[in-house]
């Protein structure tokens, strides 16, 4: 198990259930500190975990001995510098989605954690689900064949009262829609599955809610490894549910939960082409072990990479891939043509995706 890591936890929205996982890893975890620039909120939830100093203000925070990791849960916009100040000062970070607003701030934060004694560690917890787990098994073993189709269902459902919170909605602080803030983890597995995009064409529109930013989203992809997928997302959907298929040549796996938000759990659904396939499958997932979900599934992994050298479960390479994904989304949605990957530093979009017009669908839908 080797030792106990010390965390503090930065933004008290989401980074609650953040808090609420590290409780659930009391031989990995001591949460040492919880930071919000609501000093009343942060003197609340620490109120809630015992042990946990609350803190206003990140600067003292980062002054604050004894401490190892540092999981930033603040709005999107703020990540780069909080993520680039606690590598300097020399913490383990943890930084959730997305890591940052531009392909541009990735590399700068890849060369900031290439030069830092810490590692940084983005999240993607979706991937820890042990239906995707056991389809990830399934690939080690060749069996599932040649990559076809992959179908990527975001349908959720936002209303006036998620765009309440001010940095919600426009481009400068959420830094984009449904693509960067919603379906971005079902978008991850995607590449986590089936690897690098080549080429994809998108089409957004802003209809669900008066915001700057896409609520409606359908995407066309070619991947590097010849399969095909598509993304379809709304923030407008009267029933929420997330639902990925993939089909490879001997056998199709399906998530079966229907939970919008954890959609990588069980059950999958896994149809072989034969029944000897069937078998050789049943065969493989009988020596399947689930392990802990969601953030908590991430982070014990994150503790076993800290403290026991192990890989780390997800990295800014693959954070990087989903900025890439979407910075092509962004161009392939304003300039209406299909755009080819990889994205280098020479790209129009590389030091930020927001478009020129910064907005889609609506003034079409009024004008035209
Ligand atoms: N992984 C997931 O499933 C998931 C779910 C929800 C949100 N998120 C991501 O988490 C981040 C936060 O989203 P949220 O919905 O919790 O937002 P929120 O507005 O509910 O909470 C953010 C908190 O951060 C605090 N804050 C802002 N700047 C700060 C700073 N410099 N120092 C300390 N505290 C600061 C705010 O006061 C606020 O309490 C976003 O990047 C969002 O995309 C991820």
């Amino acid at each position: 198990m080797n030792r106990k890591l010390s965390v503090a936890v930065v933004g008290l929205g989401i980074g609650q259930k953040h808090l609420e996982a590290y409780a659930t890893l009391p031989d990995r975890f001591t949460v040492a500190a919880v930071c919000d620039l609501d000093a009343i909120k942060a003197e609340a939830v620490a109120t809630a975990h015992p042990g946990a100093k609350p803190l206003a203000d990140f600067g003292q925070l980062l002054r604050t001995g004894g401490l190892d990791v540092i999981d930033i849960c603040t709005p999107p916009d703020t990540h780069r510098a909080l993520v680039e100040a606690a590598l300097a000062a020399g913490f383990h970070v943890i930084c959730e989605k997305p890591l940052t607003g531009s392909l541009a701030d990735c590399d700068a934060l890849q060369s900031a954690a290439a030069k830092a004694q810490g590692t940084l560690s983005p999240i993607f917890q979706y991937r820890f689900g042990n239906g995707l787990q056991k389809l990830k098994l399934l690939q080690t073993t060749g069996i599932c064949g040649t990559p076809y189709l992959s179908t990527i269902e975001t349908s959720w459902r936002r209303d006036a009262d998620y765009y309440d919170v001010a940095w919600r909605g426009k481009w400068a602080t959420e830094l984009g829609g449904c693509c960067l803030t919603q379906a971005i983890h079902a978008h991850d597995i995607l590449s986590y599955v089936n690897g690098p995009v080549k080429n994809l064409a998108a089409r957004l529109a802003t209809r669900v809610n008066p915001v700057e930013v896409e609520d409606c989203a359908a995407v066309s992809i070619e991947m590097a490894n010849g399969s095909l997928a598509t993304l379809a997302v709304t923030l407008g959907a009267a029933e929420e549910l997330s639902r990925i298929r993939f089909m490879f040549q001997n056998l199709t796996v399906e998530s079966r939960s229907m939970h919008p938000y954890r959609v990588g759990d069980d059950p999958w659904h896994v149809k072989g082409k034969s029944p000897a396939i069937d078998a050789a499958i049943a065969a493989t997932l009988a020596g399947f072990e689930p392990a802990d979900e969601s953030f908590a599934g991430q982070f014990a992994r994150i503790h076993d990479s800290i403290t026991g050298g192990a890989p780390l479960p997800v990295t800014i390479a693959d954070a990087r891939a989903s900025l890439e994904l979407i910075t092509a989304i962004y161009h392939s949605a304003e300039s209406g043509t299909t755009v080819t990957l990889p994205l280098r530093a020479d790209h129009p979009k590389y030091g930020s995706w927001i478009p020129a017009a910064r907005r889609w669908g609506r003034d079409e839908q009024h004008n035209g």
